[in-house]
This record gives structure tokens, C-alpha cells and sequence, in this order.
């Protein structure tokens, strides 16, 4: 990790209308630079760029932060890399990284594999086109019918029938026994000598987000199994966060990730001219995937077999990416086994249909649970409308609720006054809610005991009456703080953007008037800053935070609307006002009982009749 001082000092020397007009087209408008928001789609721009805070934030979808988390966030660069490339940018030398030992050797370790991946995937490129290669290339170009623009654009290749092609290649090449092994590329047998891992095989490389090689797959070219093999995880190749064909689908220009199951379902959607698809490896998608996606901000649509068990898994991927909120929606294929198999035999328009017609997640998980319910027995459907209605309590607003009791009760053929009832119902049994949750975020497979907690339940059906909407209840009390940190907000966006404010106002003002954490943490920098050098670099404190919520809250709190004054008289009552708010909301969060408490009450209401009767703009 690179020092503080090294670090503003690459920030500072770099502007962030530069750098992000090199991503996004800007256009200046008063003090400020707007355009199209990368992070989510939009027709008219809420991407504001603020050449005087160095700071970005969008007023659509409220991300934002400094140069560093812009690059990390949109160029999905790690934060020692994003800084890097800004201090090569601008010529400033970074000294070298101070590691440890441990952390030396797993470096040369990652670069090695990352030569030897390169190595072997070029290998295997070129066998295909060789005069060996030509099962792999039958198998390609006939039996899956690609192109050969396709071919090389995923680099295809493959690995013929002798056991040690490879091997011998990579000797050749210098590279020693234990990388290959710790590869995953030679197994080497105690009898029978080093062998190449995959034997007639057609291969795909394994790339990460910038197109350098971490892994390979290889597929049998007829129906022996395995049917497919992936080289071994190591420090470079992490499978549980890793997506094949990301590199390319992270910078289309389509709103949304199509996410299938498997290489060729990836290799023939983009073929077909969604180079939006990806596939997580293997036919697990973990919460790590969720979680990268998440990150970019683009829906997903799933596209998993038609399959059980590709149900199963859109089912869990569902859980996982409605867990951390991301939009999400399923593309069904029909009697089509996978959108390998769709695409061929219905083209890509139709499949551009079928994402048009993609289905609500929500709806989608509730039709497929309706299957493990009979249909034809009274106990049975209850079940499954309280298996429902619990699903519809966990959404978060009371629109939502609404909204989906409206759709659900049509689709279903009940009421909607009674759907509305059972919702409410549900949503007082604490243990059976608990349980729908698990099965919605985690699968059906961590869910034990249906029917003990149903007779759960009716244990608690006439006793003591809990809190009926704990929901809305929550939502509320949130609802309350953002209005109390809006106060905090404009305050700070006004001292940021008129600092003479500070010398009228300090008086007035403690770093204990904010919220504790992150807004006291702000407030307190900047009016430290203030009293000595008389200014304040927002964007600095960005790089004080590591996590993308805290440079998204830092963002909103110093973009908070101030209300178009004209006057100063104007002026001056709006801020008498804002402060006196500011005054009150910290008096009734104090509490009590702390030591200093009395004191500080006294304080602050001395604070609030200066400002009531005082002018404050001198
Ligand atoms: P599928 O069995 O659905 O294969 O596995 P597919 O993509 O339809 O393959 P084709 O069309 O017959 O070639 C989906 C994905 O699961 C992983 C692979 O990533 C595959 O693409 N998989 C499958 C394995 O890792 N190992 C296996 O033995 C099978
Ligand atoms: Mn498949």
C-alpha cells in the first residue's frame, strides 16, 4: 500500500474532468461538467463532474466519489492499480512497494502462472491450426458450426492425443516441474512419468477482466466424460469470482449481463451478436459473482439450461442477486436445452425477443416453487400461499407489496384482500418468515423442517400479538435519519462550495452536531481544515475510506441540494434555519445519560438563541 502523501499527491496532481472525459463525454454546464452516467443507462444526463470539488456524483443512480474510486469503480481497477495509472499519467514517480517476503514470493508466483497460462493457451492456439489440429478444427467449425473471427476472438485451440505435447513445449520454454504442476497443466505420475493434463481436447483460455490468461477449460470432443476439465485454482485462478467472456461483456454498450451456464452458451451468444454473455465457471454462480456484478451496476439477465437442475441454479442465483439488490431477470428458452441450442435453431432475433420478454425474478421463483406443491390438495396450496405471501413480505416498501399482491392474486386466482391478509399474517411469525427468506436468498436445500415450523406457527397463531409491520416500521425510523442527515448535507455542501461561510458561521458549529461515523468524520476534517489553512479538498478524504458505500455517502453528502437563494437576507434565514435544525436534531439524539451530557444540552441551546436572535453573515 502506498503512503498517504503519495497517494494525494497523484490525486491531486491529477484532474478528474481529464481523466473521466477520456471514459465519458462531458459537456460543461455552469461550474460543472455533465453527461451520460456511466453506471447506469439514462437518456439525459445526470452525471455531474465537479472540476472544483474533483469529485463525481450522479444524480440518477447517486454514485460517486474522487479520480480513485471513479477509476476503480468504472475501470474495475483495484485501488493501488488505479492509482498507479494515474501517477503514470502524470509523471509522477511512485516509489517502489514495500512487500514482505510472503507477499514477494506469491507475486512472482501469480506472474509466473500468468506466463505459463499465456504459454500454453498459445500453444494450444496455434495446435489447432496446425497440421495436427484438424479434429479441433472439424469439431469447431463443424459440429458447433463457429466462424473462424469467433474462434480467434475467444482464442480457441486444442490439445491433441500425445500425452506430453505440452510438456515438452513448455520445457523447451524453461519452465520448470512445480509450475507446471501447480498450473494444473502436467500431472505428474510417480510410474509413468509427467503427463499433459488435457489429451485430446478442444481448449478454451480462461481470461480475467483485462484478457490475460488465468486458466484453461478443455472439452472432450465426443460424449466421454468428464466433458469438461478446468486446470487447477490457484493464487491467479479463483473460480468462484471468476466469469468466462467478462473481459468482453463488461464494456458493451447493452444495459444489461446475459449470465448462461457454459462456454459454448457464452461463445454462441456472442457470435449471434450478444457480446453481453457471460458464465460463471463451472455451474456454480456464488455470491462472490453476485457480488462483481453488483459492482458494475448493469442487470442480469439469467439464461441457465432449461433443464432441473439449471432451474435450481436460476433459482439461487435469483436469491443471491435480489440479496444484494441487483435487478435482475430470467430469459426462459422453452423446449430449448441451452442458448447454444436456441440461437441455432431460432436465430438471433428471436432471441433478442425472448430478452424482451424477460420475466420478473420474483414472479419468476414464485411459478417454479408452485411446482413442489399438489395442486390438488386444500393443506398443500395453503402452503404454498404462505410461502408466497412470505416472499411478498420481505419486499421492502408497501408499493412494492402492493403491487406484487395485485399481479400475484390475478395470477393465482385468489383475492387480493386475502393475499393482503396473509401477507400481514406471515409477516407477525418471525421463524416461518425467517425460513422463506433462507430459501429465497440461500436455496430450498438449507431448508429443514417445513412442517415443523408450520406447526410452529399455529403455536403462535392465538398468543401474544407481535409488531404487525416491523417492515414499514424500519422503514420509517430510516426514512427520519435521511432527513437529519440531508440537514447535515447542506450544511457541509454549503461550506464546501462558499468557504467565507466558515468564519460566520464556526462559531456556531461542533463536529458533534453530526451523526456519528462517517458524517461526524467529515465534518470534523473539514472544519479542521478550514481553521487552518482556510480550505478544504473533498476529494482527498475519499481515499481515506476503502469501501465503495462510504465513497458513495461521502458523494451524496457533499452534493446535497442547496434551494436557489437570491437575497442575502434570503440567504442568511435559510441558513439560520439549517443550522437551528441542524441544533435541534443533534439536542434530541443526545443521550442522557452519557458524562457531559447536561453541559452540552446547555450549549447547544445557547448555540440556538444566538442564532434565533444574532445576525450571523458578517
Ligand atoms: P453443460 O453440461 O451444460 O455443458 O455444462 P454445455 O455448455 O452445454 O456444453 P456443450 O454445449 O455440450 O459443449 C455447463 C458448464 O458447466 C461446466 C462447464 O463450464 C460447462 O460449460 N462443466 C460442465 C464442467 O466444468 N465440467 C463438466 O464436466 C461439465
Ligand atoms: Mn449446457
Amino acid at each position: 500500500m502506498y503512503s498517504e502523501e503519495d497517494i494525494e499527491e497523484v490525486r491531486s496532481r491529477s484532474d478528474i474532468v481529464d481523466v473521466i472525459s477520456t471514459y465519458v463525454q462531458l459537456k460543461r454546464k455552469g461550474s460543472n461538467y455533465f453527461g451520460l452516467c456511466p453506471f447506469h443507462s439514462e437518456k439525459s444526463p445526470s452525471f455531474s463532474v465537479s472540476p472544483g470539488k474533483q469529485m463525481y456524483f450522479c444524480f440518477g443512480c447517486h454514485k460517486g466519489g474522487n479520480v480513485i474510486t471513479f477509476l476503480m469503480d468504472y475501470g474495475q481497477y483495484s485501488f493501488p492499480e488505479a492509482v498507479e495509472m494515474l501517477a503514470d499519467k502524470c509523471g509522477y514517480k511512485l516509489p517502489k512497494q514495500q512487500m514482505t517476503q510472503e507477499q514477494k514470493e506469491r507475486q512472482t508466483k501469480r506472474t509466473k502462472l500468468s506466463y505459463i497460462y499465456k504459454d500454453a493457451a498459445n500453444y494450444y492456439y496455434s495446435a489447432l491450426y496446425s497440421g495436427n489440429g484438424a479434429p479441433g478444427r472439424d469439431y469447431f467449425q463443424g459440429d458447433r458450426g463457429l466462424d473462424k473471427d469467433t474462434m480467434r476472438k475467444f482464442a480457441l485451440g486444442y490439445a491433441d492425443g500425445n500425452w506430453s505435447s505440452l510438456y515438452n513445449h513448455l520445457r523447451s520454454k524453461g519452465y520448470e516441474d512445480d509450475i507446471m504442476k501447480d498450473a494444473g497443466l502436467v500431472v505428474f505420475d510417480e510410474k509413468k512419468g509427467p503427463r499433459d493434463y488435457f489429451i485430446n481436447r478442444v481448449m478454451f483460455p480462461i481470461v480475467d477482466e483485462r484478457g490475460k490468461p488465468v486458466g484453461l477449460g478443455g472439452r472432450v470432443l465426443d460424449d466421454s466424460k468428464p466433458k469438461y476439465l478446468n486446470s487447477r485454482e490457484n493464487d491467479l485462478f479463483i473460480k468462484r469470482r471468476t466469469f468466462y467472456g467478462y473481459h468482453i461483456a463488461r464494456s458493451t454498450r447493452r444495459e444489461m449481463f446475459i449470465l448462461c451456464e457454459g462456454y459454448m452458451d457464452v461463445i454462441a451468444l456472442h457470435k449471434a451478436g450478444f457480446d453481453n454473455a457471460i458464465a460463471a465457471l463451472g455451474t456454480a454462480f456464488t455470491s462472490e459473482h453476485a457480488a462483481k456484478l453488483k459492482k458494475v451496476g448493469k442487470k442480469v439477465y439469467i439464461c441457465f439450461d432449461s433443464d432441473l437442475p439449471g432451474i435450481d441454479a436460476t433459482l439461487r442465483a435469483i436469491g443471491m442477486l435480489r440479496l444484494l439488490e441487483v435487478d435482475c431477470k430470467v430469459i426462459t428458452m422453452g423446449e430449448y436445452k441451452d442458448p447454444d441450442e436456441f440461437i441455432k435453431a431460432k436465430g438471433s432475433e428471436a432471441f433478442e425477443e425472448r430478452i424482451k420478454n424477460a420475466e420478473n425474478s420474483f414472479i419468476f421463483a414464485i411459478d417454479m416453487r408452485r411446482r413442489d406443491y399438489d395442486n390438488n390438495d386444500p393443506e398443500e396450496n395453503n402452503r404454498f400461499f404462505r410461502n408466497m405471501a412470505g416472499r411478498i413480505a420481505t419486499l421492502p416498501t408497501d408499493i412494492e407489496r402492493e403491487n406484487y399482491i395485485v399481479v400475484l392474486s390475478q395470477r393465482y386466482g385468489v383475492s387480493a384482500d386475502s393475499l393482503r391478509e396473509l401477507v400481514r399474517d406471515v409477516s407477525k411469525n418471525d421463524k416461518e418468515l425467517k425460513a422463506i427468506k433462507e430459501e429465497m436468498y440461500h436455496g430450498r436445500d438449507n431448508v429443514i423442517g417445513e412442517d415443523s415450523d408450520m406447526s410452529d406457527k399455529s403455536d403462535t397463531f392465538g398468543g401474544s400479538p407481535r409488531d404487525a409491520r416491523p417492515t414499514s416500521r424500519s422503514s420509517t425510523k430510516a426514512k427520519g435519519d435521511e432527513g437529519l442527515k440531508e440537514t447535515e448535507g447542506i450544511i457541509l455542501t454549503w461550506l464546501l462550495e462558499e468557504p467565507s461561510l466558515y468564519n460566520s458561521i464556526a462559531k456556531y458549529l461542533s463536529p458533534l452536531d453530526f451523526h456519528e461515523g462517517l458524517y461526524r468524520d467529515i465534518a470534523t476534517d473539514m472544519l479542521d481544515a478550514y481553521s487552518t489553512s482556510g480550505t478544504f479538498d473533498p476529494a482527498s478524504i475519499m481515499c481515506k475510506f476503502e469501501d465503495n458505500e462510504a465513497h458513495q455517502t461521502i458523494a451524496n453528502m457533499l452534493y446535497t441540494k442547496i434551494e436557489g437563494v437570491k437575497s442575502d437576507k434570503e440567504r442568511e434565514t435559510l441558513l439560520k434555519e439549517t443550522l437551528i435544525k441542524l441544533k435541534n436534531e443533534g439536542l434530541s439524539n443526545i443521550d442522557q445519560s452519557a458524562p457531559g451530557a447536561g453541559g452540552r444540552i446547555r450549549q447547544i441551546r445557547q448555540d440556538i438563541i444566538k442564532l434565533q436572535t444574532e445576525p450571523i453573515l458578517i
